[in-house]
């Protein structure tokens, strides 16, 4: 790996724990604007002193993140097809690796879908994405999405798709949390970070999720749905943070997300 990818990885993964907690806001490439991402700016605008990393498409990041802020972008470059169809995996790569180096990016991202109609296809497109991000010292993150399935991916699939988008290349991988997750972990050579899909029921399961991922051995979270959804997005991400960074237990974690959520009195005159 050459320095500017070395370098544009570390910048994603704070020295200190070497962990990251990276904010997902790219779901409206696909899924439109989802509940609590309607108007992007205004979600991100208090998350975003909080996060490692924010990963989203040029479209938000041109129009809703100031060019002032000093937070790695994690920029989707792949789409192409909506939720109004059945099969997701039709993807194609949307955004040019030059584009990605004008936006000074830290890494570019894009969905596999293994197993799917469109698998050739978006295995295809890592294989030359990872071509085009080396020659600019641009890293590339994995993303094994599990289109409308997420209940039917197990570790074995999950290992499958992690371990098959490393071989092609890929710098970083970014997956679902599953039991026996330590299995996916350990088959992939390169480091992943644990999305958190649909909102879960309580705090504790998003922050148990987080948990046991860290446990077994993510590098970090990339997570978007159960922060911003939640009541209190700043409190959860300052959670979530305690577990990534600190090694909270979860009870520890719930703490700080309760203790962040408490809206001071008004001052007294
Ligand atoms: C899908 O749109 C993206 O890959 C998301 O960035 C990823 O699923 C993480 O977001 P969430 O935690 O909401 O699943």
């Amino acid at each position: 790996m050459g320095w500017g990818l070395r370098n544009r990885i570390a910048r994603m993964f704070p020295a200190g724990s070497g962990h990251s907690v990276m904010l997902a806001v790219d779901h409206g490439y696909f899924m439109g604007p989802t509940r609590n991402l309607e108007n992007a700016a205004a979600t991100i605008h208090p998350l975003l002193p909080h996060a490692d990393a924010l990963a989203l498409t040029r479209g938000i990041l041109r129009t809703s993140v100031p060019p002032t802020t000093t937070t790695p972008i994690v920029l989707r470059v792949s789409g192409g097809v909506t939720i109004l169809k059945d099969d997701l995996s039709d993807e194609t790569i949307t955004t040019s690796i030059e584009e990605a180096v004008r936006l000074n990016v830290a890494a570019v991202a894009l969905s596999v879908f293994v197993g799917s109609p469109h698998e050739h296809q978006s295995l295809a497109n890592l294989g030359e994405l990872v071509d085009d991000g080396e020659a600019y010292g641009m890293p590339v993150l994995a993303i094994t999405a599990v289109g409308k399935e997420l209940e039917k991916r197990d570790a074995r699939y999950l290992a499958l798709a992690c371990r098959v988008s490393a071989e092609l290349g890929a710098h970083l991988v970014k997956t679902y949390y599953c039991d026996g997750f330590s299995k996916v972990v350990d088959s992939c050579p390169v480091p992943i970070v644990v999305a958190g899909g649909p909102k879960l029921d309580s705090i504790e399961a998003a922050l148990t999720l987080a948990h046991n991922a860290m446990a077994e051995g993510a590098k970090g979270i990339d997570m978007g749905r159960n922060i911003w959804q939640s009541e209190h997005p700043v409190a959860m991400l300052k959670a979530l943070r305690a577990i990534v960074h600190e090694g909270a237990t979860v009870r520890e974690a719930v703490g700080t997300f309760h203790a962040a959520s408490v809206v001071p009195p008004p001052a007294s005159r």
